[in-house]
């Protein structure tokens, strides 16, 4: 290739370079050891002895022009790879939203509330097992094996004599197996029934009150029951003992609050009758203190076992249990604010 040519294809394949590297093989190709010019320029030796500077002369000078075509059009390049890395990894510093806050579950949420009003009247929060034996589960709360009371609670058994606890209540004896009088304890935990429907759900919560003292008595409970109630639904809110059954207590009572839809007036939540039921309660029958160890000549309890989800239902108007645990965002993202 003669100069001229050479200088027209580099100036032709310059502008065409489209980044670093391609720039780099174009440096080699014309300016490296075997590179076009070199090549050209090593030819001088062929020509005649006169013409040989302005020769050299020439080949110098654009040697010269394209390592500066070279070096200007690196910068180029250089400047726009910048400007491209820019571009893609620009960040909005000014950008105020923040990750969506998680919230507590409604269940969580009343399970705290109760447990905190229980703490401030001076009972401790306890926790046992959920996969708990027969024994503690039924016999110990005074319900052999052919108790017609096993029917009331749909159990699933793991053997024979272990299971998935169906109450929270037998916590009431692990307690006071393990402790002496006086005893003020609250035990909240998942609880298991082979149901499911609107109302019932296969795995819920209970908390489990229990008091043991001397001259503990039934206006004792009241007088706890009805501060939960107040403080949790409103001051307004009446408590009412019915007279119910269960093995473990005697007497029982079944306690009903005033209906916070309608106050009492009666409407269709509570079907008519201004009352909804809460929970189950009673003076610790002294057959179950007995099987403690704790003499029940010197020594009166009383317990109750309130149904949270319940609870959680009639606080917010949820209809319907099983909304509990679909973990549906648009359920969720009501409560907990
Ligand atoms: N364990 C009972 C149930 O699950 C509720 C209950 C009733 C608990 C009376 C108590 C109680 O402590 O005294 O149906």
């Amino acid at each position: 290739m003669t100069i001229d040519e050479i200088k027209s294809s580099f100036d032709a394949q310059i502008t065409k370079c489209g980044n670093l590297t391609e720039l780099q093989e174009l440096k080699v190709t014309y300016l490296g050891k075997s590179g076009e010019l070199t090549v050209l320029l090593k030819s001088i030796k062929d020509l005649p002895a006169e013409e040989r500077p302005a020769f050299g002369a020439k080949v110098n000078e654009l040697r010269k022009q394209m390592e500066d075509r070279i070096a200007s059009k690196t910068e180029e390049l250089k400047k726009a790879v910048l400007e491209r890395r820019l571009r893609e990894e620009r960040v909005d510093v000014s950008r105020t939203s923040c990750p969506s806050r998680g919230a507590l579950h409604p269940i969580t949420l009343i399970e705290n509330q109760i447990c905190d009003l229980m703490v401030a009247m001076g009972f401790e929060v306890l926790s046992g097992p959920e996969i708990e034996t027969d024994y503690y589960n039924f016999q110990a709360l005074n319900i052999p094996y052919d108790h017609p009371a096993r029917d009331m609670q749909d159990t699933f058994y793991i053997t024979e004599s272990i299971l998935l606890r169906t109450q929270t209540s037998a916590m009431q004896v692990r307690i006071m197996e393990q402790r002496k009088p006086p005893l003020k304890i609250v035990c909240p935990g998942k609880v298991f029934r082979s149901d499911n429907d609107a109302s019932h759900s296969p795995v819920f919560h209970q908390i489990e009150g229990l008091v043991v003292d001397k001259n503990v008595t039934l206006c004792d409970l009241k007088g706890t029951l009805e501060y939960i109630a107040s403080h949790l639904f409103g001051p307004q809110t009446k408590v009412r003992f019915r007279p119910s059954y269960f093995p473990f207590t005697e007497p029982s009572v079944e306690v009903d609050l005033t209906c916070s839809n309608c106050g009492g007036k009666g409407c269709a939540l509570c079907k008519e009758t201004g009352w909804i039921e809460l929970l189950g309660a009673g003076m610790v029958n002294p057959v179950v203190l007995e099987n403690c160890g704790i003499d029940s000549k010197r020594y009166t309890g009383y317990a109750f076992g309130i149904g949270v989800e319940r609870a959680a239902m009639i606080k917010f108007g949820i209809p319907d249990i099983r909304l509990f645990y679909e973990n549906d965002q648009r359920f969720l993202k009501q409560f907990g604010k």
